[in-house]
């Protein structure tokens, strides 16, 4: 940390470099660009459900052809990751989650579509059973508790078949312990040796993730909470042990969700660990700045200055659903 050496007034005036647009441009500390952004999509096997997510104005849920088309945008405005969730059929939801190594499941269908439309852009998925799982959790459940080991077991065969579809990026979302290890080791055995691993390292418990479980038709589905394996919102210590875990295990990227109650968090990883570091601007924050834009409450520029913040506090980069309406708006 250098100390700041500040002359008395009038000596300085901090407004002598804030007076013209290239002034203030040559003293910019940070900025944003699409390559800094992962856009989110949502991909549906349901006839019927494509289209506008309530909860989240201006999103929807995509048919395969619209993950082709969305990998085609993201490619033409600088993006250079999409993130597939999927949006499965409610009907073939098991308690032993099955359908999530199906290699004809939704999600593998959606990876094989979309590296065919762009081969050069960065796929990555989405690591828990939650699109598949009867009771909505991202673990198996017996009894009412999520079981650690036996999902552990189930996210390894889950994960197999996403790197086999062709993904370059695997996202564990599902925070059990010991994952990373054991998904690296898998990758290596089986050949995926250049499979990276984003992990949702600092997860926490948040209520923030409401609209995100509404579009993958998780909501209705959930029992209880899960409270047993996100961490505590009140837990800054415990978030950074979770994170040097990760590292220790293998992950190559870690990411802290969600992103903007939570910007301490990302700039203590970064600080504290210096790998390559994601904020995931979650659903609840995209609806709040969604909504109040809509509104006429807020200009669209509060959200290139949300997604600014997270460049300051020291993210490489950011997972947000506004990626190709903020690509569109720096190009
Ligand atoms: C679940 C998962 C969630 C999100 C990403 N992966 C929700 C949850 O943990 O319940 C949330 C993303 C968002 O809110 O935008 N595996």
């Amino acid at each position: 940390m250098v100390t700041p050496i500040i002359a008395p007034f009038p000596a300085t005036r901090l407004r002598r470099l804030r007076r013209t647009a290239n002034l203030r441009a040559m003293v910019s500390e940070v900025n944003l660009t699409p390559a800094n952004l992962i856009w989110p999509i949502f991909v549906t096997e349901v006839a019927g459900a494509e289209g506008e997510i309530a909860s989240m104005p201006g999103v929807e849920r995509l048919t395969l052809d619209g993950a082709r088309r969305a990998a085609e945008r993201a490619a033409r405005l600088g993006i250079p990751a999409i993130c597939i969730f999927p949006h499965s059929d409610q009907a073939l939801k098991t308690e032993g989650c099955e359908r999530a190594w199906d290699p004809d499941n939704i999600g593998n269908r959606a990876i094989r579509a979309v590296k065919d439309a762009v081969p050069e852009l960065a796929v990555m998925t989405d690591i828990a059973l939650d699109p598949y799982n009867a009771n909505g959790h991202d673990g198996i459940v017996l009894d009412g508790e999520i079981l650690n080991d036996e999902t552990i077991e189930a996210l390894v065969r889950m994960a197999l078949l996403q790197a086999e579809a062709g993904a370059d990026i695997l996202g564990p979302s599902d925070m059990m312990d010991g994952r990373i290890g054991a998904l690296r080791g898998a990758l290596e055995a089986a050949g995926h040796k250049h499979v990276a691993i984003l992990s949702y390292a600092a997860k926490f418990a948040s209520a923030f993730y409401g609209p995100f479980r509404d579009a993958v038709g998780a909501s209705g589905r959930l029992v209880g909470d899960k409270n047993t394996y996100q961490v505590n919102p009140a837990n800054r210590g415990e978030a950074l042990r979770c994170v040097a875990r990760d590292l220790a295990e293998g992950a190559d990227m870690v990411m802290v969700k969600p992103g903007m109650p939570y910007l301490d968090i990302c700039k203590a990883v970064k600080d504290q660990f210096g790998a390559p570091t994601f904020a995931y601007q979650v659903s609840g924050e995209y609806a709040m700045l969604e909504g109040a834009i809509r509104n006429g409450w807020l200009s669209r520029d509060a959200m290139l200055e949300s997604l600014l913040a997270f460049r300051r506090a020291g993210c490489d980069g950011v997972l947000s659903y506004f990626a190709p309406d903020a690509a569109e708006m720096l190009a």
